[in-house]
């Protein structure tokens, strides 16, 4: 299928919604470019997420795409919670942090009926999920708008899985990927394979439109995914170093450093596993550890080590999100680089 028939965009390009490093700013850019501009919404508040919905809808002239996590929200358990500061007591003393002083950290709100409502208003184009799809009523009620519904498969049966429930497109997550894995039938991470391998595989087992992501940075990778099948790429990585993204400076230096080239998948930062560059966190503490709470209550202890780290200059605790491939980083404009992926299809 072309891309323009099914999300209404010129070039092949999904610009990976990247929560908590980027706003509408770089989703306009891509978009402006011909790609399909993405907004994370995950750890947006419902006022702020309204704010975003505003300036899309004033400045936005082609489709663009809102992304939401369909996690089940967990139950906060003090035992666990205790553990996991107990783990990180002797960088909490290092610091000077009293760990019984610490304020909530970064939220993530899964998708719901809330937030529905708050979407109704603007029926977007294109609702893209990570960690699978909310419930048949949901998926239901945005589809009755005209809503594409896109989301992540990191193995086949999880491809199957998506098609079998109402989703329109699969995204085919590779091991390269930056960020948190998609996964959600299993949480073995051998389950996942590389795009390569995932990609044609899936293709070939699905009768919806395949997007591939993972280790995609360049128009030669873009062409080689068209050629195995995929109707789109999804590019995350690559767009961390635009002129739009909103990458705190320390992040920024390590993407352009030599650190770059090694990057693991990590629980710390969140309780879910994700792939970022080796700082001291990951080295000290994973890349798995064993006494994380779940998803995303990680994030509130060792976010107040982030804090003060990076207040003293150092990105030892701070969650240095990156694919595999830094190769197609650029500090140029989202539209540029659009269009430049975009040059060999
Ligand atoms: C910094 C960063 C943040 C991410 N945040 C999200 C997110 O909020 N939602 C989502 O669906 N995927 C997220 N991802 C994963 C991307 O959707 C995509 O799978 C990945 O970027 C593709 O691989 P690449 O980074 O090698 O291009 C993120 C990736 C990165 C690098």
């Amino acid at each position: 299928m072309h891309i323009h028939d099914f999300l209404g965009v010129e070039h092949p390009i999904i610009q990976a919604p990247m929560a908590g490093v980027q706003n509408s700013e770089l989703t306009l850019a891509v978009s402006a470019g011909g790609g399909l501009g993405s907004l994370p919404c995950a750890m947006l508040s419902h006022d702020a997420l309204k704010a975003e919905l505003e300036i899309l809808s004033a400045q936005a002239t082609h489709p663009i795409n809102l992304n939401f996590f369909c996690h089940t929200p967990p139950i906060p358990n003090k035992e666990a919670e205790n553990q996991w500061r107990h783990a990180l007591q002797p960088f909490f003393n290092e610091y000077g942090i009293d760990s019984t002083q610490i304020p909530n950290g970064p939220g993530r709100e899964p998708f719901s009926h809330e937030i529905a409502d708050i979407l109704e208003a603007y029926q977007p184009e294109i609702i893209s999920f990570h960690f699978g799809l909310p419930s048949k009523e949901l998926v239901d009620r945005v589809q009755s708008w005209g809503s594409k519904i896109l989301s992540s498969a990191t193995t086949i049966e999880e491809a199957l899985w998506l098609e079998a429930n109402g989703a329109d497109g699969i995204i085919a997550q590779g091991l390269e990927a930056g960020g948190h894995r998609g996964m959600f039938l299993s949480d073995d991470l051998n389950t996942q394979m590389g795009t390569f391998s995932l990609l044609p595989q899936i293709v070939k087992q699905v009768n919806i439109p395949v997007i591939a992501a993972g280790g995609i940075a360049d128009a030669q990778g873009v062409a080689a995914a068209l050629a195995l099948g995929a109707t789109a790429v999804q590019v995350g990585t690559a767009y961390l170093l635009c002129k739009e993204s909103r990458v705190t400076d320390l992040h920024r230096s390590a993407l352009q450093s030599d650190t770059a080239h090694h990057t693991a998948i990590t629980n710390v930062f969140s309780g879910r596993p994700a792939r970022g560059i080796i700082n001291r966190a990951i080295s000290e503490l994973g890349p798995i550890s064993a006494y994380t709470p779940e998803f995303p209550l990680a994030a509130t202890a060792i976010t107040a080590l982030r804090n003060k780290a990076e207040a003293q200059g150092s990105a030892d605790f701070s969650p240095l999100w990156s694919g595999q491939n830094t190769s197609g980083c650029k500090e140029i404009s989202a539209t540029e680089l659009t269009q430049q992926l975009a040059s060999a299809c």
